[in-house]
This record gives structure tokens, sequence and C-alpha cells, in this order.
């Protein structure tokens, strides 16, 4: 029987009676988890798309660290906006881009990035300015608004001068079209961008720090318990759950998302249909900055 005033997902409160096995299978679509920050960023990011285009476009953060939240959270603003490849319209729009930034600060991969996500055929011999030329003529035909820049803090891969050519090429980029930068990347990245006064001077910096007791944890777990097909109310935000998930995932959310759901997939399996604290501490979990050590021991390397 569910608890009373069990909040859950309408997608899982229609399946809330159905079998272990439709149950399990509907566990593996982890969606989306709108948490406080998150809701936060997504509102600016739709901000950013209404916006009129400016001289001074924003350039936008996201920093933080690995398995945190930042890829899946611009691919959730990018999903909501697809491309218009609408065959009786005139060009097709595509308001918002996602690159990968190249493993080095190369402006050549950079603008060949963004032409192949636009589906342009790019010619291997051309020469920088017209990859350039040809890149900016392109995001200016589809309309572009905001362009998204993931793994941004591989810019420290490059030299000091490769790197500063290349906050030259993102600045030219975002001012030449009035595009705003949306870049996501470790904490390492935040330098990288102040060192460019002009980029230092208008970027916002949202971080995403690891998930802690004080931070918002709580409505984290509230929200994710919400997506979990078990029939019985585990109330994950009590202080002993909460701080079992936080100790043995690291405070990533990523990890906490993974140990939730094996723990949900036990409780399921073992027809407790709740997590509690056995359920957890019977996962066995391998906290992640532990797992090297773990593997080494496992294969004898240590003692
Ligand atoms: N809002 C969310 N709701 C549900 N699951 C999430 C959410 N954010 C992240 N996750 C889970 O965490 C995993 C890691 O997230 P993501 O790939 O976005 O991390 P990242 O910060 O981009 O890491 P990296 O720096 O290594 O690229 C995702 O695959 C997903 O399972
Ligand atoms: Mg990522």
């Amino acid at each position: 029987m569910n608890a009373p005033l069990r909040r859950l997902t309408p997608k899982i409160h229609a399946i809330i009676g159905a079998s272990p096995e439709v149950r399990l299978e509907a566990l593996k679509a982890q969606p989306f988890v709108a948490y406080g920050t998150a809701k936060r960023i997504s509102d600016r990011l739709e901000e950013l798309l209404i916006s009129k285009r400016s001289h001074r476009p924003a350039s936008i953060l996201i920093s933080g660290p690995t398995n945190n939240g930042k890829t899946m959270l611009v691919n959730r603003f990018i999903g909501l906006h697809p491309p218009d490849d609408d065959p009786s319209a005139e060009a097709i729009t595509a308001k918002v881009l996602y690159v990968q930034m190249p493993p080095t600060p190369d402006p050549r991969q950079f603008y060949t990035s963004i032409l192949d996500r636009l589906n342009a055929p790019v010619r291997r011999t051309a020469i920088l300015s017209q990859l350039q030329s040809q890149a900016l003529r392109l995001v200016e035909a589809v309309g572009l608004k905001v362009l998204v820049i993931d793994e941004l803090h591989n810019i420290h891969s490059g030299r000091v001068e490769q790197q500063r050519a290349f906050l030259n090429v993102l600045r030219y980029v975002s001012n030449e079209k009035q595009i705003h930068l949306v870049g996501c990347g470790l904490i390492t990245a935040v330098r990288a961008l102040q060192s460019d006064e002009q980029l230092a001077n208008r970027f916002e910096h949202w971080p995403l720090p690891k998930w802690t007791s004080e931070n918002g944890t709580r409505a984290l777990l509230n929200t994710l318990e919400s997506t979990l097909p078990l029939q019985h109310a585990s109330e994950l935000s009590q202080p002993d759950i909460m701080s079992r998930v936080l100790a043995l995932s690291g405070g990533t959310i990523g990890e906490i998302v993974r140990l939730v759901n094996a723990a949900a997939a036990e409780a399921i399996q073992n027809g407790a249909e709740r997590i509690d604290a056995s359920v957890i501490d019977g996962l066995r979990w391998i906290p992640p900055g532990d797992r090297r050590r773990a593997a080494e021991l496992s294969l004898g390397y240590r003692d």
C-alpha cells in the first residue's frame, strides 16, 4: 500500500501497481531531476534565448566536478530547442548549438565542430580563415543565439599563447554574431575565462558544487524519491540515509542517482519495496574515491 501523501511523478504513479519486472524496467529510464540550481540555470538559459540580440552578449560558465550534472543540464536545454529543419521553411533554424571543446584549444577543430553539428560540408583542406567565415556565415543563417561549449577546461591543454588565441576566437564569435556563450567545465575553466578581460567582465559563473548535507541534498533526495517505482515510502532525506548516500557517493549527482537506483532495484527484487539503511549497506557500494585502491587490492597490487 502507498503511504499517505507520497509524492510520485505522474509516470511513476501510473505504474506503481505494476509487476516488479515492469518497475525494474522503468527504473532504467532515469528522468531529469530538476533540483534548485538546475532550475535557476535552466531559467537563465531560456532568458538568453528570448533576449534581444545585444552588442554585449552574455557568457555563462557552468562549472563543477566531474559526474555532477553539467552536460545533462545543457543537454536538456538543447533537447527543448531542437533545430527546426521543416522542409517547407526556407532554411533550417538552430537557435541553440552544442559543441565540445576540442582536446586542445585549436580554432580549426572548433570551427569544424560547429560546421559538423550543422551538417555543413567541411573541406578538410580549407584554411582557418575559410573555416571561420563559413562557420560564421552559417551560424548567422540558422539564427543561432546560444552556443554551448562543453569541456571548456580543455582550453588549458594548450600553451598560454594558444589559450589566449582561443579566447580571442570565442570573443570574436560572440561579438561578431551577438551569440551568447555557455561554457561547461571543471572549475579550472574559470581561470581560463578570467584571463580574458572582456570575457571576464561579462561572464556569469554558475557553480555546481558537490552535494553536502547543507546544500539542498534533502530536496534532491525527495525529488529523486518521487521518480522511484517503489510501493512504500523510503524517506531518503532522513539523516541516516542521507549521510550514507553522501558518504558512499562522494557527493556527485551522477553517483547519487546510480546508488539510489541500485538500492531501489534491490528493494524491488527483495520485496522490501522501500530503501532503508540495511538495503544501502547490503549493496556493498565502494565510494568512487576508494575504487582504484579496491581494484588494485583485488589484483594483488597492495596489501
Ligand atoms: N538533473 C539530473 N537528473 C538525473 N540524473 C542526473 C542529473 N544530472 C546528472 N545526472 C546523472 O549524472 C550523470 C553525470 O552527469 P553529467 O554527464 O551531466 O556530468 P558532468 O558534470 O558533465 O561530468 P563530466 O565533467 O565528467 O563531463 C548523468 O549521466 C546522469 O546519470
Ligand atoms: Mg560532461
